[in-house]
């Protein structure tokens, strides 16, 4: 076994490979519950992957067929049923995970110098996410697939000038058709998993750069021992990696049970209308969007023009991007922020869980009110960070990890 390594390793970097990443990564012994996210994240991708492999091998992209060979997945294929509630489970809990994944950044500082391009590189695959969920939501070619895509595609109709021309060269047709249908396809199949996978390994290069931060969001890096090895880390291999299996079987356990008994979570993770083919002629009642979309949905709405809903809606997302500038804390971690830091992160929260439920309700004078002061919130959040965090004061940060 150790000449055919000594083989592979004179032309293919195998061991140095799995050192730098596995058994000689350093990674800071006080990870949390917060930290299972990222190696959960993983495993959802490849479920979405292997699970997508497996769908496409029975699924028809046209307009004419998709829903039926949807129906035929869940009644005639062997284990089809099984394959698809994993795969549409699979695409809510990418959702939680990731968005788990995210809040553990906010709170400890973890897009701070020097992670800058992990964080950046995070929001890409966010994006990417995204696409990817909204383009695999046409496929089924229900009625929800369909309205779904008329409303935000036509979103893009808001843009001046550029509008019309461009919600048709999106749609390849003057509505959406098999020709939408069988582009979507291609992208959620094909183009964006390359992508997201590129984007993933670009994502963990930049951390394993600049090594983990953790929830003290002190350097390991200052203390060292004689042999170049952090004090407060230990190899990730097989510290980690047997850890992170306890994540992994309690994520399953749930994840299991729900594809298993409540695979459509109460009409959340696939919604009623959808089990109706797609038809151009009936809007279905209330249109809403999967919730892991109606945060940024219902800043849409909250705003009465459509344009400038448009514009709001994409720079909810878009200051995400810039945080790491906003951030102005001489410490990473909210252990050691002030009181500011703490409740405007506690406020962003809130604002983003209430607009996520008003997104998913039809709107009331009432609720659009709620949603205009949580969509203000929310870009407060943001907008007041660089002054907030200059001006509170933090608490001293110990040296070395508090375990
Ligand atoms: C497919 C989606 C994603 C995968 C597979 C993924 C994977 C990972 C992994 C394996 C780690 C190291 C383990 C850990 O710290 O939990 C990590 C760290 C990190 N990720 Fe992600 N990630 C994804 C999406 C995102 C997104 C959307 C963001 C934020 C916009 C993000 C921000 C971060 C940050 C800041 C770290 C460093 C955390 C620290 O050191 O404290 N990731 N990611």
């Amino acid at each position: 076994m150790s000449k055919f390594m000594d083989w592979v390793d004179a032309r293919f970097p195998a061991t140095k490979m799995w050192e730098d990443h596995l058994s000689k990564y350093y990674a800071p012994k006080n990870f949390n519950f917060f930290y299972f996210f990222g190696s959960l994240a993983l495993l959802v991708l490849v479920n979405q992957i292997v699970t997508g492999v497996w769908l496409t091998m029975s699924y028809t992209p046209s307009a004419e067929e998709a829903f039926a060979s949807v129906e035929y997945i869940m009644r005639d294929v062997e284990y089809g049923s099984i394959l698809r509630l994993l795969h549409s489970t699979g695409a809510s809990a990418f959702f939680i995970v990731v968005y788990l994944h995210m809040f553990r950044g906010l709170l400890y500082g973890s897009y701070q110098k020097p992670r800058e391009l992990v964080w950046v590189f995070g929001m890409l695959i966010y994006l990417a996410l995204m696409a990817e969920a909204f383009m695999g939501y046409l496929l089924p070619w229900g009625q929800m697939s369909y309205w779904g895509a008329q409303v935000i595609i036509s979103l893009f109709g808001a843009i001046p000038v550029i509008g019309n021309d461009l919600t048709q060269w999106i749609r390849g047709d003057y509505l959406i058709s098999g020709i939408t249908l069988n582009r979507f396809f291609a992208l959620h199949v094909v183009a964006l998993p390359i992508v997201i996978l590129g984007l993933v390994v670009l994502h963990i290069l930049a951390l394993h750069e600049v090594g983990s931060n953790n929830p003290d969001g002190v350097d390991i890096k200052k203390h060292k021992d004689e042999n170049g090895i952090p004090l407060d880390g230990i190899a990730f291999h097989p510290y980690y990696t047997v850890k992170d299996i306890v994540g992994v079987v309690v994520f399953l356990f749930i994840f299991c049970f729900i594809v298993f008994f409540f695979p459509e979570m109460g009409g959340y993770f696939l919604e009623k209308p959808n089990f109706e083919p797609a038809n151009p002629f009936k809007t279905p009642e209330h249109i809403a969007p999967v919730w892991y979309f109606t945060p940024f949905y219902a800043i849409l709405r909250a705003i009465p023009d459509k344009l400038m809903g448009v514009i709001a809606m994409g720079a909810a997302i878009a200051v995400l991007f810039v945080l790491p500038w906003l951030d102005r804390s001489p410490v990473k971690s909210m252990r050691y922020k002030g009181w500011m830091s703490k409740i405007w992160l506690l406020v962003f929260c809130i604002s983003f869980v209430i607009l996520g439920i008003l997104g998913v309700l039809s709107p009331t004078p009432g609720r659009t009110l709620l949603s205009q002061v949580c969509t203000f919130l929310y870009f407060a959040y943001f907008i007041l960070m660089p002054f907030y965090t200059r001006l509170e004061k933090t608490k001293p940060v110990p040296e070395r990890v508090t375990g």
